[in-house]
């Protein structure tokens, strides 16, 4: 059994939480879009060809922005082949992922996706093979009212096929993709990027100045420019943008899931290492306001995963419209993993603003969903949702005193990871806390300061079901193998009011526990 101890206290405050936190990401990739939220004959299919059965589970997840439509995709894509009568729409080749994009699902659709499911829509450009032109097109055609060319051809093309032509209002837009990586189409050094950046969120902004600027950042700690090139980017951007992105996948490697247990601790040093960077380039340039991040691809990918039926292809080898590509099977283990990595996020939310898990659907998704077939959620769905509906009003500051657990690539970690909010309108007290432990369970203690608990809302766990494995999964044949469990024993020290919360987590595992706190 492992000890800790963690400190709750009132005062210990590090920001409201963004709701933007909870973002996803659907790019035209893979199984995605087609057959994943869109396919017109699929039986769950709505009047516009979007799944049902996905939908609702998208809205279950409680995804809130959604980033779109790319991804690699989006370095090579012309925006204006998705808009207008499908029988005029060009099929092109997509030579990120090696597929046939038949642009049979575009804009208009996926703004009607996003509105039906209740996501905030978040538009990537293409700053790969494009410019400051088909930028700047692309913002009037989807924000300025009428009266131009390009908002007549939105109204035009919204009227042809029956729906509104009221401008789309998005406000948050990334300025390209992954620029940074010589995978990218139209890769760049950070001082090209950072110019073409530049001026195309000047242009931009110029057609509506209340849109929010991503500028692309690091694709990852590992990128031997990471640092560099947020320096150099934000020299030339600070004053027109608004947030630098990031992005992190995470992989068990060679059976080291110690390792893998705790790449939340990577996560952390990834996030202070950018906030640093950020805040040399408003000192040295005198500036007063502050970029946030946009962590706007984050999760669990197996980049180095066999290209069976079950894990398919990195890139497709044939051309292919959807092709099966890197539809991760996620484990109990994956799914600890994504609890943490989602604590990371939440203790810095006084920087990371926004945060989107790549992706929804079917390529490393938490929702997976067959052609003709049934929809089901991964592992990873759970501690996503929870989080996603739980987390409200303050993030709080915790003090974890912890056993410690050695790793490989960490040194040594605390065996328990948490993170907690306040909500100070319903007086409720959320905490997400995962056991990393592989073999023990954990004797947990809350210490609260500064709040009386008075009953214990809600306690659930999500650890390796009876007669499973840490690698157990959710699939086709098993959809709800591994799921939230209700944590029984959770106890307040004396009965009635009380400062202290105690409970014993199962080895790996992952719980919320809701508390009422005066
Ligand atoms: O999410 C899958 C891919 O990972 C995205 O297309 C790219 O941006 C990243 O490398």
């Amino acid at each position: 059994m492992s000890h800790a101890r963690i400190i709750v206290d009132r005062d210990f405050t590090i920001a409201d939480v963004s709701p933007r936190l909870f973002g996803s990401f659907v790019e035209h990739m893979g199984r995605c879009v087609y057959t994943g939220i869109y396919e017109p004959g699929h039986p769950e299919a709505d009047d516009q060809g979007f799944r049902k059965d996905v939908m609702a589970l998208a809205k279950e997840l409680g995804a809130t922005v959604v980033r779109y439509p790319g991804g690699n995709f989006v370095s090579g894509y012309n925006w204006e082949d998705g808009v207008g009568p499908r029988e005029d729409r060009p099929v092109r080749i997509d030579g990120a992922w090696h597929t046939i994009e038949t642009n049979a699902f575009g804009l208009h659709e996926f703004v009607e996706w996003a509105r039906r499911a209740d996501m905030e829509v978040m538009e990537a450009i293409n700053l790969g093979t494009r410019g400051v032109d088909e930028a700047r097109a692309l913002v009037e055609y989807a924000n300025h009212p009428s009266g131009t060319y390009w908002s007549d051809l939105r109204r035009e093309h919204a009227a042809a096929a029956g729906t509104s032509g009221e401008p789309f209002g998005i406000k948050l837009w990334c300025l390209g993709n992954e620029l940074d990586g010589p995978w990218q189409i139209g890769h760049k050094t950070a001082e090209e990027y950072g110019r073409l950046a530049q001026e195309a969120a000047k242009a931009m902004k110029l057609v509506d100045p209340n849109i929010e600027l991503v500028a692309v950042g690091s694709s990852g700690k590992q990128m031997p420019t990471f640092g560099t090139w947020e320096q150099t980017v934000l020299t030339h951007t600070y004053d027109e943008v608004d947030y630098i992105s990031m992005h992190a996948y995470y992989q068990e490697h060679d059976g080291d899931a110690a390792s893998f247990l705790a790449e939340a601790v990577n996560m952390d040093g990834f996030i202070d290492g950018v906030v640093a960077t950020i805040d040399a380039v408003k000192a040295a340039g005198k500036h007063t306001k502050q970029i946030d991040i946009s962590f706007d691809e984050w999760n669990v990918w197996y980049q180095q995963g066999l290209e069976t039926e079950d894990q398919p292809d990195q890139v497709a080898k044939e051309w292919k419209s959807h092709p099966r590509l890197i539809e991760d099977r996620y484990s109990v283990t994956d799914a600890v993993v994504v609890g943490t990595l989602m604590h990371s996020l939440l203790r810095h939310g006084d920087r990371v603003r926004i945060a989107n898990q790549a992706q929804l659907v079917n390529v490393i998704a938490p929702i997976r969903s067959e052609e003709n077939g049934p929809a089901w959620r991964q592992t990873i769905f759970w501690p996503f949702a929870r989080i996603a509906e739980l987390a409200t009003g303050e993030i709080l500051r915790l003090v974890v005193d912890a056993d410690q657990q050695p790793t490989a690539r960490h040194g040594d970690v605390d065996v328990i990871d948490a993170a907690a909010t306040y909500d100070a309108e319903t007086g409720v007290l959320s905490l997400f806390i995962a056991n990393r432990g592989l073999e023990e369970a954990a004797d947990v203690t809350l210490d609260l300061r500064g709040f009386t608990a008075s009953e214990v809302l809600r306690a659930e766990v999500l650890t390796i079901p009876e007669g499973g494995d840490r690698h157990t999964a959710n699939d086709l044949q098993s959809q709800e193998a591994v799921g939230l469990v209700p944590l029984e024993g959770v106890r307040l020290g004396d009965s009635g009011q009380s400062s202290a919360v105690t409970m014993s987590l199962p080895a790996l595992s992952w719980a919320v526990v809701q508390v009422k706190v005066a």
